[in-house]
């Protein structure tokens, strides 16, 4: 059994200036989730009965959300006093006042953070009884870190700010050697819930940068005679925060490599270019199904086994049954039935449902369409607002005229009935199953199983025309030859 956290907090209410963005520093997306909801995923994940998020800056924007994603989250306010300890003490105050066993902290802008990691801290912090236990991580680069100060013993004496050690060395004060430390404070804790309360209580604003520091329960809870320790996390993404665009596209890549590596080894999927294929945080994808290059699943898009997806492919929030194939193809909201073939360059808009063994081929667009069972819009047509019948089959060029300008109409198509090429059907319109419209038909009234509708005018071959209307031109050189090699053909063959 693991130890499961009685609570977890997670820090939001930072302003984030550096994503220089009018977006919420934690609404901006890696793998499709937001960093905020990264960090509440694998809070939840631990099981803890309580996950409180701390808000401040576009507070009513970031508390939707987080409740949209999970309603029993506690929102807690952050006022106008500033700091990791003041957001720290925040949450608690929405926490009961008599909360006990070991409450995490982490951050809402640290997206790589596993469960299992926070797990881990957990039980590490349980089993040496301490009162604070920190994550660290040797960097070569401590820069802008705070720093985890040492006894000989190896227990934690504290830790120093960044810009606190840098007062101190131009001070000579007791911190001189601080810079000189790679071993830095990641910002996840885990904390015994009365040592945090106690110990923020007595937390100062009395630093360089006048805020209340989470970091200074850490030397108030040693002072006081609590075991406080370090817990060292090697892989170093997990800790990483998000603080600015550059960022952002470091660990949105390094997120993808992750679970495109975990759909490889865990769930056999074939992924022919790593590199260029990029896997939102939702997507499953089945067994032996191809990733080709430059393929993009979105959202919560869902792959069935055997299928072939890509290359150029960007699927959004789309269902693929098992054993279909979709190339070069841009679809969201759709669903692409087992065995179907779509592509290349078709585009799926919403409410697109293709059944079993159906196709929709090159050039096609289609909008809010039941496609049934082994149905075929093969070539270069647009398709909104219809439902074609199990085996139709609708002729290269058609068009689905559903918009007359102010309002849009449905169109039936019945089953295994045909479309001729380029033909227009105006909607509202029911064409039964069984039927044959004419090629080039524009189609304004029903019709009924078994006939045969068509529109066109009838063609008339006037003798003659080139040679009065044209004379002397390219066309009618052709003309006259064919006629003369006509004539001489039939002038052979033909009995005397
Ligand atoms: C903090 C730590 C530092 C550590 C570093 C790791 C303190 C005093 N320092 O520094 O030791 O090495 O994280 O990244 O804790 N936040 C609030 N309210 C606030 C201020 C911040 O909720 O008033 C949240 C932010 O949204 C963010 C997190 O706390 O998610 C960290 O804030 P940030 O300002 O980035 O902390 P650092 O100064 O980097
Ligand atoms: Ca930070």
């Amino acid at each position: 059994m693991s130890a499961t956290p009685a609570a977890v907090i997670v820090l939001a209410a930072g302003d984030g200036t550096r994503m220089k963005s009018s977006t919420s520093k934690v609404l901006h997306l890696i793998g499709g989730r937001s960093l905020v909801g990264h960090a509440l995923l694998a809070a939840a994940h631990t099981g803890a009965p309580r996950v409180a998020v701390t808000v401040r800056a576009h507070r009513d924007l970031v508390a939707a959300h987080i409740t949209e994603i999970w309603p029993e989250v506690i929102v807690a306010d952050q006022d106008e006093i500033k700091g990791t300890g003041r957001a720290v003490e925040c949450a608690l105050e929405a926490l009961p006042a008599d909360l006990s066993g070991t409450v995490l902290v982490t951050y809402g802008d640290v997206p790589l953070l596993t469960t299992q990691a926070l797990l881990d801290l957990t039980q590490a912090h349980e089993d040496a009884a301490n009162a604070v236990t920190v994550l660290t991580a040797h960097l070569e680069d401590p820069t802008g870190y705070g720093r985890v100060v040492r006894d000989s013993d190896g227990s934690v004496q504290g830790i120093v700010e960044h810009k606190d050690a840098l007062r101190a060395r131009d001070e000579g004060g007791a911190h001189a050697n601080v810079l000189e430390i790679n071993e830095i404070n990641s910002g996840i804790y885990a904390f015994d819930a009365q040592v945090l309360r106690a110990s923020l209580a007595k937390v100062t604003t009395d630093n360089a940068q006048g805020e209340k520091y989470l970091t200074d329960v850490l030397a108030i809870a040693r002072a006081a005679g609590r075991r406080v320790a370090g817990h060292d996390i090697d892989d170093r993404w997990q800790i990483e925060g998000v603080n600015d665009k550059s960022q952002l596209a470091r660990l949105g890549k390094e997120y993808n490599r992750r679970v495109l590596q975990r759909l490889m080894v865990e769930d056999g999927v074939i992924i022919i270019d790593p590199d260029s294929t990029w896997v939102d945080a939702d997507v499953s994808v089945g067994i032996d199904t191809v990733l080709h290059p430059n393929t993009q699943l979105h959202r919560a898009t869902a792959i069935g086994a055997s299928c072939t997806i890509g290359p150029d492919t960007t699927l959004t929030g789309t269902e693929v049954a098992d054993g279909a194939t979709v190339v070069r193809t841009q679809a969201e909201l759709a669903v692409i039935g087992a065995g179907a073939t779509v592509g290349p360059f078709s585009y799926l808009r919403p409410g697109t449902i293709l059944g079993a063994h159906g196709k929709i081929g090159g050039f096609v667009e289609t909008k809010n369409a039941q496609i049934g069972e082994g149905a075929k819009v093969p070539h270069l047509t647009y398709c909104g607002d219809a439902t074609i019948g199990a085996g139709a089959n609708i002729g290269a060029g058609t068009i689905f005229a559903n918009y007359d300008g102010v309002n849009k109409h449905h169109t039936d198509i019945g089953a295994q009935s045909f479309i001729g090429s380029n033909s227009v059907i105006v909607a509202p319109r029911t064409i039964a199953d069984g039927v044959y419209i004419a090629a080039g038909s524009a189609v304004v009234e029903d019709v009924g199983a078994g006939q045969l509708g068509v529109t066109r005018a009838r063609q008339r071959n006037v003798d003659g025309w080139v040679a009065r209307r044209r004379a002397d031109t390219a066309t009618h050189r052709a003309a006259l030859e064919a006629e003369a090699r006509h004539t001489s053909t039939t002038d052979q063959g033909a009995p005397e």
